[in-house]
């Protein structure tokens, strides 16, 4: 993009903080044409408005037209490409950096890592996540390694950039941030994305009470701290940043049963709390055929300052 394309006063704000400079080298992304599904979640009067205000074609796709479906698709793979390019904008990566992907699932993420030419080692504790994601690379010049982080063998100082979608808070808290700052040279960076859900109240806090109520670690999980916080309480990254997406969706309430007993939580719960679980969340649900939900998306970076070995 174009930075005249960008409404921020670049100039000025370097003059009050040279760490903006960052800032500037972001790319700043205004889409010409959004095309639309019917979903609730992408109709909505603000998003209409903030499209209208931005200068926006905001395009509803044709219903049951088949052929409109790739553009939304491409859409939300842009969406992914750009968020590897923010973070190799901020991290000032160039083709052949050494990048280490932790967790790396099916390889959504690894795909738009591959295609920036970085030299890219991606790892995952899941054999068949791994044969996943080779399948999905087939041909790119990735090194995939099965193995958890924690086990990981790499050498000191070895990576830019250490990047981990959706699967950094499954390592071992002991392990994650002193081991990343290890291997990443001096000025390295690490780069976590993550996503979140959360219910309006009354279900919000019906829906964490009852997390709680069923879970014997007294809602730990809940009170653990965001990826900003735990990182600066390393004291091993300089200050991070955070960008966080927000997107407002109205979700029919059997998703909302779909997904609570996906987490990997519910699933290591017994049978019996399992059951217990969902019979209560049901009835949470009953006076409502449809709940209001904001998801989280957020990238939170910071610089490796020093290593503690
Ligand atoms: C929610 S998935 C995210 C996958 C992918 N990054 C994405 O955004 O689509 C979390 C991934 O982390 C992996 N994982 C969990 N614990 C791990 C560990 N200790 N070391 C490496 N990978 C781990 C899981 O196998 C899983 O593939």
């Amino acid at each position: 993009m174009r930075m005249s394309a960008s409404a921020l006063p670049f100039r000025r704000m370097l003059g009050i903080d040279e760490r903006l400079e960052h800032t500037a080298a972001r790319p700043v992304i205004i889409p010409q044409v959004i095309v639309v599904d019917h979903g609730k979640v992408f109709v909505s009067e603000s998003f209409k408005a903030s499209c209208a205000f931005l200068g926006i074609s905001f395009q509803p796709a044709r219903k049951a037209t088949g052929t409109d479906k790739p553009h939304i698709e491409r859409t939300l793979g842009s969406v992914a490409t750009m968020f590897a390019q923010y973070v190799s904008a901020t991290a000032g990566l160039s083709p052949g950096a050494a990048v280490l992907e932790v967790g790396c699932g099916t390889g959504q993420l690894t795909e738009r890592l591959a295609s920036s030419g970085f030299r890219l080692t991606a790892i995952d504790i899941g054999a068949s996540m791994i044969a996943a994601a080779r399948q999905r690379l087939a041909g790119a010049e990735v090194s995939f390694q099965v193995t958890s982080f924690e086990d990981l063998a790499a050498v000191d100082a070895s990576f830019d950039l250490v990047i981990s979608s959706a699967a950094f808070h499954w390592i071992d808290p002991e392990v994650a941030f002193s081991k990343s700052a290890r291997l990443l040279r001096p000025g390295g960076w690490l780069a976590l994305l993550g996503t979140e859900e959360h219910y309006d109240d009354p279900l919000g806090e019906a829906l964490d009470v009852l997390w709680v109520t069923h879970g014997d670690t007294g809602g730990a999980w809940e009170r653990r701290p965001s990826d900003p916080e735990a990182i600066a309480a390393t004291g091993l990254f300089g200050t991070p940043a955070c960008l966080t997406d927000r997107q407002q969706a109205i979700l029919p309430a059997g998703d909302v049963i779909a997904l609570e007993t996906t987490r990997a939580t519910f699933l290591s719960w017994p049978h019996d709390t399992q059951r217990h679980f969902t019979e209560e969340l049901r009835r949470l649900l009953k006076p409502q055929p449809a709940v209001d939900l904001t998801r989280h998306t957020s990238v939170t970076m910071a610089q490796v300052l020093r290593v503690r070995r």
